[in-house]
């Protein structure tokens, strides 16, 4: 299975245990791409059967046609034509992209960018030339967070490149603790056409 900008591989460690756990799959191996450098040598060390390279996405994959049971990507730039390229016939493409309501305590406290509203439109734009949609779930997780804790994540986020820390932290500094917040994340599981 192939994590096409899966950062330290954590979500490449938990897939690739339940698809070794199924019939026929215990000899899966697992592959990491991802630019972060930093990040990579977590994904090496993620799973014992697993590999990471330091790939930009945006370029053929360093995997032969056809030889992945599972493709994943979550919250990371999407390749249509190189998923399709390397997905077995029989494979499935899972994507994870933020569901409704997405941190929507942090957009109206801390003043987050809102996920634009046309983002499912531009998955099935870039996806749809060479799969079709099989099934979606949408997964919401209630949050207590401390304040320290909710600037933390407001600050992983595309805002932070337009809002300072100092800047966030001051808009949470009146919230009570626990601080709620949602996240929610949409999962879109794809099927080569
Ligand atoms: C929000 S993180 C998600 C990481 C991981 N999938 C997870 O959910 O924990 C986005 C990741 O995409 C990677 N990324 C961004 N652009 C990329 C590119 N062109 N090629 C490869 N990786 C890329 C980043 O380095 C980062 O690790």
């Amino acid at each position: 299975m192939l994590d096409a900008g899966a950062g330290t591989g954590y979500y490449l460690a938990a897939v690739l245990d339940r698809l070794r756990a199924l019939p026929g799959y215990g000899e899966t191996a697992g592959l990491a791409l991802d630019v972060s450098v930093r990040a990579l040598r977590w994904a090496a060390r993620a799973h014992p059967a697993a590999g990471a390279v330091g790939w930009d996405v945006w370029k053929p994959f360093p995997v032969r046609d056809g030889v992945a049971s599972v493709v994943l990507n979550v919250f990371a730039p999407r390749n249509g034509p190189e998923f399709r390229r390397v997905l077995r016939p029989d494979g499935a493409l899972i994507v994870v992209t933020p569901g409704p309501g997405h941190l929507a305590e942090l957009v109206r406290d801390a003043g987050l960018l809102t996920v634009d509203e046309r983002k499912d439109e531009r998955l099935s734009a870039a996806l749809g030339a060479h799969f079709s949609l099989a099934s979606r779930r949408d997964v919401p997780i209630a949050l207590g967070l401390t304040r320290t804790g909710a600037a933390m994540l407001a600050g992983m986020g595309p805002s932070a490149r337009h809002t300072g820390p100092d800047e966030i932290a001051g808009r949470l500094a009146g919230l009570a603790e626990p601080v709620s917040v949602t996240a929610a994340f949409r999962i879109s599981l794809y099927r080569p056409r």
